[in-house]
């Protein structure tokens, strides 16, 4: 079973990924990065600022995959071959993405509203691209039911590995992930499937594997984000110690600081990791409040001192 890491903008960045190996990579790493999506420009012209998040010098190490959020197929498909000259293999489609600005404009889980467009889209990425594509889907937009015609169309293409994440467009985040509906689609699918949503334990990993044996891959979000040494302990390995969180916190600042050229931002984006990883740290809630006000970096590391003295849980 490979286990992989989902891609999450604002948090699974360049930055992040290298830290993330360094600490916690070693036997029980994960076996992908799937970077957070990028938008294949109109006019065909890379962003260099959005293109250094690929640059291979910047991601040496676990193979990294970027991931497109597009509705013109065309479009996708010259980016592919963009992506392609940097070396990369891989390339996924973002067909999940619920948030309303992406959706209003037909991209991401809006992609799931028509299936004859999705099914153009498709049509098109894959006669002018080559090379492994996979996709990563939801369910539908407002109800699980609308699965069965999707599948259909993704049946047709040689995408390499479909990952779905069973929740439909109109839930976001709320709610549990529908294991039901994604047992019951799963006999239907042609393609090397794996499963993305809501693990957040070895335990959990390792009952949704018993359940499910002929998936290729398991996708975990936010639970590597709240424990980075996720995929190490469901190998057997140790938990995180205090040590390796410190140290990984620390290139994860350092490693903004340098990024953003300032270490309010930097700030901002430890904010939304210690969002997850805060529960690491046993009474940690007093903590967890004034981290959320802090914007000075010596409050900011006076508080991650403090939380430094609480007990891992
Ligand atoms: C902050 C945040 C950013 C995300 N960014 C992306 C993204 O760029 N591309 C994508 O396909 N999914 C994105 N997702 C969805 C995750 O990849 C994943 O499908 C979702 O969080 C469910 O998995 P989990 O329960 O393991 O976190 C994002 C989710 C979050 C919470």
């Amino acid at each position: 079973m490979n286990y992989y890491v989902a891609p999450m903008e604002g948090l699974t960045d360049r930055v992040w990924r290298q830290a993330h190996q360094k600490w916690f990579g070693w036997a029980g790493g994960p076996a992908r990065y799937y970077a957070p999506f990028l938008s294949p420009p109109e006019n065909r012209v890379l962003i260099k600022k959005k293109m250094a998040e690929l640059a291979p010098e910047a991601n040496p190490g676990v193979p990294v995959i970027p991931q497109l959020l597009a509705k013109d197929g065309e479009l996708a498909a010259w980016m592919i071959g963009e992506l392609r000259k940097l070396g990369y293999t891989e390339v996924n489609l973002n067909l999940g993405c619920p948030a309303g600005t992406v959706t209003a404009k037909g991209k991401g889980s809006g992609m799931l509203r028509d299936p004859a467009k999705l099914d153009a889209f498709l049509e098109a990425v894959f006669s002018h691209a080559e090379g492994p594509i996979s996709v990563k889907t939801r369910l539908g937009v407002e109800k699980p039911e609308e699965f069965a015609a999707i599948l259909t169309i993704y049946n047709r293409y040689p995408i390499s590995e479909l990952t779905i994440h069973p929740r439909v467009m109109r839930q976001l985040y709320r709610g549990q992930a529908d294991r039901e509906a994604f047992a019951a689609a799963l006999p239907q699918c042609k393609l090397p499937v794996c499963y993305n949503g809501d693990i957040t334990t070895a335990g959990q990993l390792h009952a949704l594997e018993a359940e499910f044996p002929t998936l290729s891959g398991i996708m975990i979000g936010r639970g590597i984000i709240a424990d980075p040494a996720l995929f190490r302990k469901a190998l057997g390995g140790p938990a995180a110690t205090k040590a390796e969180l410190r140290g990984y916190l620390d290139d994860l600042y350092h490693g903004y600081t340098e990024l953003f050229g300032s270490a309010g931002c930097a700030i901002s984006r430890m904010k939304g990791h210690w969002f997850y990883l805060i529960h690491c740290f046993a009474d940690s809630e007093k903590l967890e409040k004034q981290l959320k006000k802090l914007r000075e970096p010596w409050e900011y590391e006076t508080v991650v001192n403090q939380i430094f003295t609480l007990p891992l849980i």
